[in-house]
């Protein structure tokens, strides 16, 4: 199949002030796609928008916040009327925390999965319709490697990780190939991330970030999900090894729980030295 030539198609991208989602939002603007700009940060927004203006892209800014149905069929609305009838969406806003199980409180648990999970259904919902009548159209949802694993200390996130995989691969077959859907599984990324899971988190040590070797750029993701926008698949993988070890971890959930613990006491242990030592 040649690739889509994706000059003209508007695209909404939701948690675009930052990381992966602003990094995406620059390569379809370069890649001739006008561009609607959400986050709830409206003035990163403006100056991404008057960027890709300079660069003879079309770009609005949107103040948006996803856990809001409200303002994410405003975001859909605005891109139609600006730009003519959408043809993707891109549900990427979403933030980490860590804590235990039963650790974390209820509204940590509910606030995650206001703006990971309603965030990605309060998106794409108001936006399907207007891909189904145009008969064609791209939903991609920014999931995670850790939507095939659970991962200690990191359950609210990965289960919110989960539920968008789940929600994505339903869709897909439920429009039978209609309309595309896509999800996306990155490794760590060097974005705010990791920055707004330590806040998140109370600013303790994290126990649950992915080593330095196992880290990539948000260009490399955005690269890939412009990849899958021209050819469109099921499952975006930004790293093979990655994709491999969750097959493993599907295939053998012992071995994986040997690896994951052992990591995860690791860290627990070198925290505990740290505190220690600073504390001599
Ligand atoms: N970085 C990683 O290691 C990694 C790995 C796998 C998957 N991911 C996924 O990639 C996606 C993007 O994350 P990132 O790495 O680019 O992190 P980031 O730099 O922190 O960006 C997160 C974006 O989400 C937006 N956002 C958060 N809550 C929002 C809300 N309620 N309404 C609207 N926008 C909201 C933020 O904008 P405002 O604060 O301005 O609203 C920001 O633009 C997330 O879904 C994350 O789970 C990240």
């Amino acid at each position: 199949m040649p690739a889509l030539n994706l000059s003209g198609l508007p695209i909404a991208i939701t948690g675009a002030s930052s990381g992966i989602g602003m990094i995406t939002a620059l390569l379809c603007a370069r890649a001739g796609m006008p561009v609607a700009l959400a986050a709830r940060r409206v003035d990163r927004l403006e100056h991404l928008a008057v960027e890709i203006r300079r660069g003879g892209g079309r770009a609005i800014a949107v103040a948006c916040d996803v856990a809001k149905p409200e303002d994410c069929a405003r975001l859909i609305d605005r891109t139609n009327d600006e730009f003519g009838t959408l043809y993707a969406v891109f549900a990427n806003a979403g933030y980490g925390v860590e804590g235990g199980v039963c650790e974390l409180s209820d509204a940590a648990w509910r606030g995650i999965f206001e703006t990971n999970f309603w965030g990605t259904l309060n998106t794409i919902r108001p936006a399907l319709p207007h891909l189904l009548a145009a008969g064609r159209g791209h939903v991609l949802i920014c999931s995670s490697v850790v939507s095939k694993m659970g991962v200690p200390n990191l359950a609210a996130y990965t289960t919110t990780k989960a539920c968008q995989d789940h929600v994505g691969r339903a869709l897909r077959l439920e429009l039978g190939g209609k309309v595309h859907v896509s999800t996306v599984h990155p490794i760590g990324t060097n974005t705010e991330f990791s920055q707004v899971v330590t806040e998140k988190s109370g600013n303790r040590p994290r126990t649950a970030r992915s080593p330095e070797a196992f880290r990539q750029t948000p260009e490399h993701v955005a690269e890939a999900v412009l990849r899958c926008l021209r050819r469109p698949r099921g499952e975006v993988w930004t790293s093979f090894t990655a994709r491999m070890l969750a097959a493993i971890g599907t295939a053998s959930p012992g071995f994986a729980d040997f690896i994951l613990r052992k990591h995860f006491e690791g860290k627990k242990k070198a925290i505990a030295q740290a505190a220690a030592s600073g504390g001599a």
